[in-house]
């Protein structure tokens, strides 16, 4: 069986062995006391968790749309890089490689883009406070080779948040490609890992990458919508799915990246309203999570689903669907997607990708909120780590 990774570990790069050991030196250490590694899922603080009826009945603004308002109008999300900016891009990689630096040391310092700067710093708002997704082309992912389109991709993702770990081993950059693990021990398995098809779904970290580095045979299709234009459908259509997903009922598998002492799940809502800052409404979800616990309900360890929260799965998966926008992912192609206020799903196929996890340096400054990702053994608890959706 084939790695499913091509980043190893975080510190310990499988980079060139006289390489000096580098980590990203630009994450602040408050936020990442070990650099890009992070310490898991954590419990929200209970109580400071919203009651139902503290929550909207609709939101507005730009983070709530409609598949119509992009269906038919690439122009409005997608961006096909210009020849030049290319070439800024294939420079930096290349002086990132000639200078010798693990791939986990990069950072805006030494991967400079002074020409996309301006549109990535456009986008970083977009990806924040608006839509929260862009789809770039035209990446030449396939001339490149490997390395060098590793580098390139995580070096355009350093213009919009740190790098974090995806899973307990550490990995910053995932090949999403099926290395043949087994979707149905969903306790077991990440289903990245898979050619299954995911739900709708967030994973954590503020925004996530994909680059399309080979197309699927067939699948591999994309599809995204805006959470909060699904809270506001649910309030008009299900307001008893709305409140049943603002309740600290809903339990998630750690799936094993667990650290001493940790349980093997945590317990939250589906939707919180964020503690501080904007007091905006996020969700943490993925079904793959909360199914995969019948290992631990079946000794009574923890509640089983009830039916109202099977119903309300279906209901939000439901909708979720209805009101996706969809695309088909082509080699070359970009996606970056907010986690925080987005859910994304994926067909089952048979292709090739590389993913990256980013935390987004402001939006942990204005909110603390969010830092998740994974890792088994932290040394010490990270003082922003336990907070509502984290
Ligand atoms: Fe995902």
């Amino acid at each position: 069986m084939a790695p499913g990774i091509l980043v190893d570990d975080a510190r310990s790069s499988h980079l060139p062995p006289s390489a000096p050991a580098k980590r990203n030196d630009d994450a602040p250490r408050a936020i990442f006391p070990d650099g890009i590694r992070t310490s898991g899922q954590h419990p929200p603080l209970y109580d400071v968790l919203q009651p139902y009826s503290a929550f909207p009945k609709q939101i507005t603004g730009p983070t709530v749309w409609q598949r119509s308002d992009f269906e038919g109008h690439p122009e409005r999300w997608v961006h096909p890089f210009t020849p030049s900016e290319i070439s800024e891009l294939s420079t930096a990689a290349d002086a990132f490689i000639a200078a010798g630096t693990p791939l986990t040391g990069i950072s805006k310092s030494n991967f400079p883009l002074p020409q996309l700067t301006s549109t990535l710093s456009t986008l970083r708002d977009d990806l924040l406070n608006g839509k929260g997704f862009i789809l770039f082309k035209n990446f030449p992912a396939q001339l490149w080779g490997p390395h060098k389109t590793a580098v390139a991709y995580m070096g355009l993702g350093t213009q919009l948040g740190y790098f974090i770990s995806q899973n307990g081993r550490g990995h910053v950059l995932g090949h999403v490609k099926d290395v043949g693990d087994d979707p149905t021990q969903i306790h077991a398995v990440r289903i990245y890992r898979t050619a299954a098809r995911q739900f709708f779904h967030a994973d954590d970290g503020d925004i996530v990458g994909l680059l399309c580095v080979h197309r699927a045979q067939e699948g591999g299709e994309s599809d995204i919508v805006s959470v909060h234009n699904v809270w506001n459908v649910l309030q008009r259509e299900h307001p008893e799915v709305a409140e049943l997903l603002t309740k600290p009922v809903w339990y998630f598998d750690r799936k094993g990246e667990v650290s001493e002492g940790q349980e093997q799940w945590i317990r939250q809502p589906v939707v919180y309203i964020e503690n501080g800052g904007k007091g905006r409404v996020y969700s943490k979800w993925d079904p793959y999570y909360v199914r995969s616990l019948t290992r631990f309900s079946e000794k009574g360890l923890i509640p089983e689903l009830t039916e109202e929260q099977l119903h309300a799965m279906e209901v939000l998966e439901q909708v979720c669907q209805r009101e996706a926008l969809h695309m088909v992912l082509e080699v070359g192609d970009i996606q970056f997607v907010s986690n925080a206020h987005l859910l994304h799903a994926r067909t089952a196929y048979t292709g090739e990708f590389f993913s990256s996890s980013g935390l987004l340096g402001t939006l942990t400054d204005d909110c603390g909120h969010r830092l998740c990702s994974s890792r088994a053994t932290p040394p010490s608890p990270p003082p922003v780590a336990r907070y509502p959706g984290g």
